[in-house]
């Protein structure tokens, strides 16, 4: 009877998770199969300087599914630009999420994996660095110092930059990079299903004036005691205690039997430390039992702060784009997604990333170990013709810094 009673329930939850789903607003989905050069326009930006980078459809070196492919920047040193278009829309009273997933295969040292959103109005053919964006989230990656989720939201014109740190992925693998912005003006930040950050757009970014400041009137009152310690008035300087002189004359000194006052000059007696003395007087200090604690400036509302109920709205959204430099290439788009429902992201990141994670990275560590059994055999032929292979040198420049990392590490 027990289980006859509990299927039922189980069924209409089940039904019930399905209508969610089925029930998502999904303004734009990119998995990038054939046909997505006609849904994307790549940018003239950098063209006449020859700095735009091209993009290579691949699934890239290493991959769960070969036909799996996305769009993979495919030269050094370039720009990158390219959009893609959907109905124009507004978050207000969405949940806005954006989502995609990023894979870098160059061992990343100076770059960008973010993408942007972006509202009505901009030229696709332009667009660039200087476009203006809604949102532009995403890792970046620039030496030892910069790893981390940018999460860049516009307001009244000006870009703010999340005040919270977020590191991001930095191995070779794909990795799924979600924001959530509710109608709350709470936030989300998820790596690979999983939520790293999550908090108000009141306190994680700068986005209005704060709603209290110090009270630009109050003055610390004359009688604010704010000494922690005072001296001791019962600790009085001992009598004659400045008459201790520091050295006195040796008394275990006597003068050389066959010392000469005339050759010699006069004998004088030599000085040592002396025991009884004990350094300038110092007064004892002790808390001051009228300490008051250090005086603050009371807070008061700031006229210059008018809140915004639709701080999280963002009134057009109408276009998605990468827009990056790369120093060295190798990143992978792939999986964009906007829509107005977590539940339905993170079924597609499982889908997608979850499904072929695995086999991704029994492919990734077959193509190291590969990699690293060539490079073994090289070094023969390197020698005879050392001279012109750029890529030899950069080796050694990692294998130097691979060596300092492990040595660091067995610290
Ligand atoms: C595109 O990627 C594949 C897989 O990594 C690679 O074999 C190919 O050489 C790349 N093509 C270009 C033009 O970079
Ligand atoms: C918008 O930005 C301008 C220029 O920075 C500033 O003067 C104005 O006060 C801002 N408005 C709001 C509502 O924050």
């Amino acid at each position: 009877m027990e289980t006859e009673r509990r299927n039922p329930t189980l069924l209409s939850l089940i039904a019930l998770s399905l209508l969610a789903i089925a029930s998502a607003e999904v303004f734009f989905e990119e998995r990038f199969t054939d046909g997505w050069e006609s849904r994307w326009v790549k940018s003239d930006w950098k063209k006449d300087e020859n700095v735009a980078g091209e993009w290579n459809y691949t699934s890239g070196k290493w991959h769960g599914d070969a036909d799996d492919k996305g769009i993979q920047t495919s030269e050094d040193y370039r720009f990158y630009a390219i959009s893609a278009e959907y109905p124009e829309f507004s978050n207000k009273d969405k949940t806005l999420v954006f989502q995609f997933s990023v894979k870098h295969e160059q061992k990343l040292d100076c770059g960008g994996g973010y993408m942007k959103l972006l509202g009505s109005g901009i030229d696709q053919k332009k667009f660039g660095g200087d476009t203006p964006y809604s949102i532009m989230f995403g890792p970046d990656i620039c030496g030892y110092s910069t790893k981390k989720v940018h999460a860049i939201l516009t307001y009244n014109e000006t870009n703010h930059l999340i005040k919270k740190d977020v590191p991001c992925e930095t191995d070779q693998l794909t990795h799924v990079y979600t924001f959530i912005l509710r109608p709350d003006a709470t936030y989300s930040i998820l790596i690979d299903n999983e939520e790293k950050r999550t908090g108000s757009l009141y306190s994680d970014w700068d986005l209005l004036p704060p709603k209290e400041i110090k009270d630009p009137e109050a003055k610390k009152p004359e009688d604010w005691d704010d000494k922690e310690y005072i001296p001791d008035p019962e600790d009085t300087r001992p009598e004659g205690y400045d008459d201790i002189p520091k050295e006195i004359p040796d008394p275990d000194a006597k003068k050389p039997e066959d010392w000469d006052d005339e050759e010699d000059g006069e004998w004088t007696t030599p000085t040592m430390a002396n025991p009884e003395y004990k350094g300038p007087w110092k007064q004892k200090k002790i808390k001051n039992p009228n300490y008051k604690g250090k005086w603050k400036a009371p807070m008061i509302a700031n006229p210059d702060f008018k809140d915004d109920p639709n701080i999280y709205v963002f009134p057009s959204l109408k276009y998605v784009g990468i827009e990056l430099w790369q120093v060295k290439s190798g990143t992978l788009f792939d999986n964009v997604l906007i829509c107005d429902d977590p539940e339905y992201a993170k079924e597609l990141a499982e889908e997608t990333w979850g499904k072929h994670k695995d086999a991704e990275k029994t492919a990734f560590d077959e193509a190291e170990k590969n990699e690293a059994e060539e490079s073994k055999d090289d070094p023969i032929d390197s020698d005879a013709e050392d001279a012109d292979d750029d890529a030899d040198d950069d080796d050694d420049v990692d294998d130097t810094k691979d060596a300092d990392e492990a040595a660091h590490d067995e610290l």
